[in-house]
């Protein structure tokens, strides 16, 4: 584990990788997305969160989690006793894919491909190193394969710890969405991603409890 970076550092490191970023065109969603949705929050922390990639509110915002998942994500984290301004949110893809909706008004999310995923694999890797999480909570399958790899499946492996080579404990969970698209069982799937987070709360050791 690199030695723990000084916030000032931190933060003007992850400022030059949003930068670069900013200009990607590593595969072609930077064509239809209003831009490039970086990850944001407190550098260096202890939990980093990784959803899929940014929504239609996100894309015209530019912010991460800003939409209805966002708000669902924020009730989640606050139920389950996770101080939302000390988390870095973020996710596996960067640019909003989608299909235009036929109104003309909501654009309809779509899944990235692997190609996708693995064209921003490089951002999510750098902000890793520079957010330097001792848990890393995967949202969803997209951002549990692009980490765990294609073969991990949320619906069998959530809250289960994985080490990854550089020593951060990855845990996955369900989306956010997932709840929202749940209908009479709703209230169970909902207490299902609180317990969830709760358990990737639990992996971040007591001494970087309040970083
Ligand atoms: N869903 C995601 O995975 N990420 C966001 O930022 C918003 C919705």
């Amino acid at each position: 584990m690199p030695r723990p970076a000084a916030r000032g550092e931190a933060s003007e490191a992850l400022d030059g990788v949003r930068g670069e970023a900013g200009a990607c065109k590593d595969c072609d969603l930077w064509e239809h997305a209003t831009g490039t949705v970086f990850g944001e929050g407190p550098v260096p922390t202890s939990l980093m969160l990784m959803g899929e990639q940014p929504g239609d509110h996100e894309d015209r915002e530019g912010r991460p989690f800003v939409g209805p998942a966002g708000r669902l994500l924020d009730k989640a984290l606050a139920d389950a006793s996770i101080d939302r301004s000390s988390v870095y949110l973020t996710n596996a893809v960067k640019h909003f894919k989608f299909v235009p909706a036929r109104n003309g008004k909501v654009r309809v999310h779509k899944t990235p491909t692997r190609a996708e995923v693995g064209a921003c694999r490089q951002w999510w890797e750098r902000e890793l190193q520079i957010v330097q999480p001792a848990v890393l909570g995967l949202l969803g399958a997209t951002a549990a394969q692009a980490v765990l790899g294609p073969a991990f499946r949320v619906s069998k492996q959530r809250a289960e710890p994985f080490e990854l080579p550089s020593g951060v404990i990855a845990v996955a969970t369900i989306h956010p969405s997932a709840v929202l698209r749940a209908r009479e069982e709703r209230a169970e799937v909902y207490a299902g991603l609180v317990s969830d987070l709760e358990t990737i709360a639990s992996h971040v050791p007591a001494a970087r409890r309040r970083s």
